[in-house]
């Protein structure tokens, strides 16, 4: 079997997509070893999932840096210090630059809690729900110079309920994630992954041309 896809991911906060693929390697459900989880924030609750299981961690505070390439350059620094292949972001609240894409050209990817292009930035559930959406969901996608936006690698769709708050939504839509995450990096892993302009092209991808997520569902009669 090949060697395991050695991935650097980077995080600010609770981590729970971290632990979502902490999860798929232990259940051999992806060919990776998480070689390193570098925070911005010291105190990243993910750091704490990390070191339980005894993945190396490293903290790079953004606000002693001049710049966000300086910055980014520490990043690239930390990254190939640990034979970092694949670059993670997993709710990393900094902006990257050129200076880390450059370093792993098509080698980072992000995870947004939205079919992009809908509701990019902050607050992507409380923008679906005000927006008065029937459905949203979860977009992996390589990352580029602009914010949510690179080429899209899986989506999952998730419907909104008629009684769902940001919380609840949220909650629903980080159990998709913590499968779309380790599914897109999975494929990855097994080279069937190839960028053509904005179009992710996937080897033997098996889509169902009849699938579809409607909301409210087709089949649901309201009279007797
Ligand atoms: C996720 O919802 C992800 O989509 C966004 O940041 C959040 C991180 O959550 N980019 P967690 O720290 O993995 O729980």
């Amino acid at each position: 079997m090949a060697r395991p896809l050695s991935l650097g991911v980077l995080l600010s906060g609770s981590g729970t997509n971290l632990q979502a693929l902490i999860d798929a390697v232990a259940a051999r459900q992806l060919d990776a070893q998480i070689a390193v989880v570098v925070s911005n924030e010291a105190t990243a609750y993910g750091l704490v999932r990390a070191r339980e299981h005894g993945i190396s961690t490293e903290i790079v505070a953004h606000g002693v840096f001049r710049s966000r390439a300086a910055f980014d350059a520490r990043l690239v620094e930390v990254l190939r210090a640990h034979g970092v292949e694949l670059v993670v972001l997993a709710g990393f609240m900094r902006l990257v630059t050129p200076v880390l894409l450059g370093a792993f050209p098509a080698r980072v990817v992000n995870i947004h809690p939205a079919l992009l292009p809908a509701f990019p930035g902050l607050h992507a559930e409380r923008q679906a729900l005000a927006h008065g959406a029937r459905i949203t969901g979860v977009t992996v996608h390589f990352v580029d110079e602009h914010a949510d936006h690179g080429p899209i690698i899986v989506q999952v769709a998730v419907p909104i309920l008629p009684d769902d708050d940001e919380a609840r939504l949220h909650l629903r839509i980080q159990r998709q994630e913590h499968r779309a995450y380790a599914r897109a990096i999975q494929l990855i892993a097994e080279g069937r992954v190839r960028i053509e302009g904005r179009r992710v092209l996937i080897d033997g991808d098996t889509a169902d041309a009849e699938a579809a997520l409607a909301s409210p569902p087709f089949a649901q009669r309201t009279s007797p």
